[in-house]
């Protein structure tokens, strides 16, 4: 049902901690179950530094926390917002029809974190989103 990759990344989440000092944090729910999702970003010269999450959710959405910061650590803020649900699916070798949605905390907390960041820092969404 779960690939070797989702179990991996459930077992033992990357970058799952609080951030206390954070440039930008993303919080986003998912009405129909009700989970949370917390992303925490670190930025320097436009790119993300660290990244760290917290989640309070089912397995596939822990996963997709997990492998969010995964693909988002040392990328840009332009190409760390073109991250969707479908690539975090993807670097999780799939999902279950049922628990794709469990992809979207982790994609619209990243973009909520760096939305968040531009907006404290003073800068224009245009360009970014
Ligand atoms: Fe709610 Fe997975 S069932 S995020």
């Amino acid at each position: 049902m779960y690939s070797e990759k989702v179990i991996e990344h459930f077992m033992s989440p990357q970058n799952a901690w609080y951030m206390p000092d954070a440039d930008g944090v993303g919080k986003i729910g998912e009405p129909g179950c009700g989970d949370n999702c917390m992303i925490f970003i670190k930025v320097r010269d436009g790119i993300i530094q660290d990244i760290s999450f917290l989640i309070f959710g089912c397995g596939a959405a822990i996963a997709s926390g997990s492998m969010t910061t995964v693909l988002a650590k040392g990328k840009t803020l332009q190409a760390a917002l073109k991250i969707t649900e479908q690539d975090i699916i993807d670097a999780l070798d799939g999902l279950p029809e049922m628990k794709q949605h469990c992809s979207n905390l982790g994609a619209a907390a990243l973009h909520a974190a760096i939305q968040d960041y531009l907006i404290k820092q003073g800068l224009p969404l245009e360009g970014y989103c």
